[in-house]
């Protein structure tokens, strides 16, 4: 695997995959990688020729009260799990590289009605940070296809919303969220659980699939499900956001007779805020 900090070696490499007709999937991440990025690659293996991953922790993305100084880097180990998963590139570009003054664009991209939502109300701009950042890698890489976990449900929405409205030829792919054992969805933000608290915390995904089995069995209206599943949560120990019983396909309140759904919940415990989703389709 090489590695390249700039915009321009990466691109000189690029290049010559292209002229070989060779197609090119990506797999964008903020590094800190775990399982579950590792199956984005070894799904990007599968999908095409050359596969390129990039580490950037994205400053546009993270408000001033967020997690920006203390985001776990791993740059030594997270370049050799990407080379033994078969990433052929990594692109590691500082903040420099990738904004004039190092925090943001002049430019900026805002999928309007998806941005403001569920996490987009908890944490303002983050999807306008994620969208301009996800356009310029997906300007510098010019891929085929990319890959995205479906964990980060409203990211995916927003990207591929983003995409269509313009027009860019890059398809997009999610993967099935990866699991610790008990359940918990594996996220870079679980290394800020205590152990008293990681031992608390797959109590999201149980409160997940408990809701996603009330709704299959029509037990209760959507809003009773949600306020009882915030009761949950906040017996085991979290702090609300929001839990939410969404359409799947735009995000927005569904009538009780939709039948695809998505619940969607976040929620801090401790330092950490944590979120998790769970597709649920209706007969
Ligand atoms: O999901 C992430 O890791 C980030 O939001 C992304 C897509 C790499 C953009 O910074």
């Amino acid at each position: 695997m090489q590695t390249f900090h700039t915009i321009a070696e990466l691109r000189a490499a690029l290049k010559i995959e292209r002229l070989q007709d060779k197609s090119i999937t990506f797999v964008p991440t903020m590094g800190n990688l775990h399982d579950g990025h590792m199956s984005l690659i070894r799904r990007a293996t599968e999908e095409g020729d050359v596969v390129v991953s990039s580490i950037f922790v994205n400053p546009m993305q993270f408000s001033a009260n967020e997690d920006l100084e203390r985001y776990p880097k791993t740059l030594e180990e997270d370049k050799r799990v990407l080379e033994a998963n078969g990433c052929h590139y990594l692109f590691a570009p500082d903040a420099l590289e990738m904004y004039p003054d190092g925090k943001r664009s002049q430019t900026q991209i805002e999928v309007m009605g998806l941005s403001d939502i569920l996490c987009g109300a908890s944490r303002p701009g983050h999807f306008v940070g994620v969208a301009t950042v996800v356009t310029k890698l997906f300007n510098i890489v010019q891929p085929d296809c990319a890959i995205f976990g479906n964990k980060d449900f409203q990211q995916l929405k927003v990207i591929e919303d983003m995409v269509r409205d313009l027009s860019s030829n890059v398809r997009i792919i999610g993967v099935d969220t990866a699991r610790n054992d008990d359940g918990l969805a594996m996220s870079s933000r679980n290394g800020y659980l205590t152990e008293e608290e990681r031992r608390i915390a797959p109590a999201m995904y149980q409160t997940l699939l408990w809701a996603k089995e009330a709704l299959l069995a029509n037990r209760a209206s959507h809003e009773n499900i949600r306020e009882q599943a915030q009761q949950k949560l906040e017996a085991a120990g979290f702090r609300r956001d929001y839990f939410e019983i969404r359409a799947q396909n735009n995000l927005q309140t569904p009538s009780e007779e939709e039948k695809r759904l998505v619940i969607l919940a976040a929620a801090h415990l401790g330092s950490a805020r944590l979120i998790d989703n769970l597709r649920v389709e209706l007969a």
